[in-house]
């Protein structure tokens, strides 16, 4: 029954009383069963400001409901009726599988029933009618309970919830509530801490002086390293920082052995996102050590790499990164977008990086830093990075154009 039946049926029984003392009283219209939920928003828009044709006021009262299997059997009847509408009359009755066969698990859930009302008997393997006509109680009091939350007899409620096809509704009502209180501000979230304090004090110093004054061949940046600024703890931007921690413990083991080091893992950059960037996005990060690698390792290991995954137009552009020498991009075309599309930056690793750590000057370190999604995207031909990221979204652009 639709807003506007409700809205007529609320009309003209006032029209006619006067006044209704429990809506539940109105339970069909037109022939038609009546919802109370519905009934009661028919009633607020007729009493909404500016229209206010009725006045009402709620009423608390236990009231019951239907679970799904409640409303199917009151609309479609009972698996005992079912049971017993199934068998045909007379001596012979249908067999146990047949009516297996038209009922399913109506038959199973049927047939206890059917025989507890004494509605069917058996004879021989068949089941037979044991009475002329049913009368369907369990549809009819369930009806009685869709449209007016109660039963006048409770023992009727007790049998039909037992038999979870009925429950009743609204017993938070009863339960006392703490009042919300709008003015609490929230937990503030359990960040780390921002600092840390405890470095290997003297990678650090070596650290210090190689960036502010230079040294294993290199003249360094020439800024005023602060400590300060290297204890705050960030988001990192990118997985070479897990890297570094990584060779750091190998320059510290007694004899050096060639290794293979690879991360996958989450990282975070100030970025406008766009078709290609998100401000957070995951790195592949690998790093092979061994003595006299060169750069044709290098592309040689992106070329099979890549290949694997079926990414095949490699372009490797000159790039500049504080951390290696040389320094390689790692373009791929994308037909979608129609151009090369950067999905990794990589190089070898600097001696002023590596020395200063303990690793010996004839260790060669190559190492590559690839996003997750852009090559996902060649891969999958998706034109849009943000198609699985709506969360991501920074205003302002900062610093240089990253890489991602
Ligand atoms: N850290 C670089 C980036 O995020 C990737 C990279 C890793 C480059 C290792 C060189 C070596 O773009």
């Amino acid at each position: 029954m639709n807003t506007e039946e409700l809205q007529t049926l609320i009309l003209k029984t006032l029209d006619a009383k006067g006044s209704v003392s429990n809506t539940r009283e109105l339970t069909t219209f037109d022939g038609k069963e009546v919802d109370q939920l519905a009934l009661l928003g028919a009633l607020m828009s007729l009493s909404l400001p500016g229209e206010e044709m009725v006045q009402y006021e709620s009423i608390e009262e236990e009231i019951w409901v239907l679970t799904e299997e409640g409303n199917e059997i009151a609309d479609k009847g009972s698996h005992e009726a079912k049971v017993f509408e199934t068998i045909p009359p007379g001596e012979e009755g249908i067999t146990i599988s047949d009516l297996q066969k038209l009922l399913g698990e109506s038959a199973k859930i049927g047939q206890g029933q059917a025989f507890k009302n004494k509605w069917i008997t058996k004879n021989g393997n068949s089941l037979v009618r044991a009475v002329e006509s049913v009368v369907d109680q369990v549809k009819i009091d369930l009806k009685t309970i869709r449209s007016t939350g109660k039963h006048s007899d409770p023992k009727v409620l007790v049998e039909l919830k037992k038999r979870k096809l009925c429950d009743k509704h609204g017993e938070w009502k009863n339960e006392k509530f703490k009042k919300y209180n709008f003015e609490a501000l929230g937990i503030l979230p359990a960040g780390d801490p921002a600092n840390c304090t405890q470095f290997p004090t003297e990678y650090l110093e070596r650290v210090k002086e190689v960036h502010s004054v230079g040294g294993y061949g290199s003249i360094g940046y020439g800024y005023d390293w602060k400590i300060e600024e290297a204890q705050k703890l960030i988001l990192r931007t990118h997985t070479t920082a897990v890297s570094s921690t990584m060779l750091y413990s190998l320059a510290q083991q007694k004899e050096f052995k060639p290794v293979k080091y690879f991360s996958i893992d989450r990282v975070f950059r100030n970025e406008t996102v766009d078709a290609t960037h998100l401000a957070e996005f995951h790195q592949v990060e690998g790093v092979i050590a061994d003595r006299g690698l060169t750069l044709g390792d290098l592309i040689g290991f992106m070329d099979t790499f890549f290949n694997k995954m079926g990414v095949k137009n490699l372009r490797f552009k000159p790039a500049y990164n504080p951390y290696t020498e040389p320094s390689m991009e790692i373009f791929s075309y994308h037909p979608g977008l129609g151009k090369w599309v950067e999905i990794g930056n990589s190089g070898m690793f600097r001696p002023e990086m590596l020395e200063p750590m303990g690793l010996d000057p004839e260790v060669r370190v190559i190492a590559w830093g690839l996003s997750l999604e852009r090559p996902t995207m060649i891969k999958y031909g998706i034109d849009n990075i943000r198609e699985n990221n709506p969360i991501c979204r920074l205003d302002k652009r900062m610093g240089k154009e990253a890489a991602h």
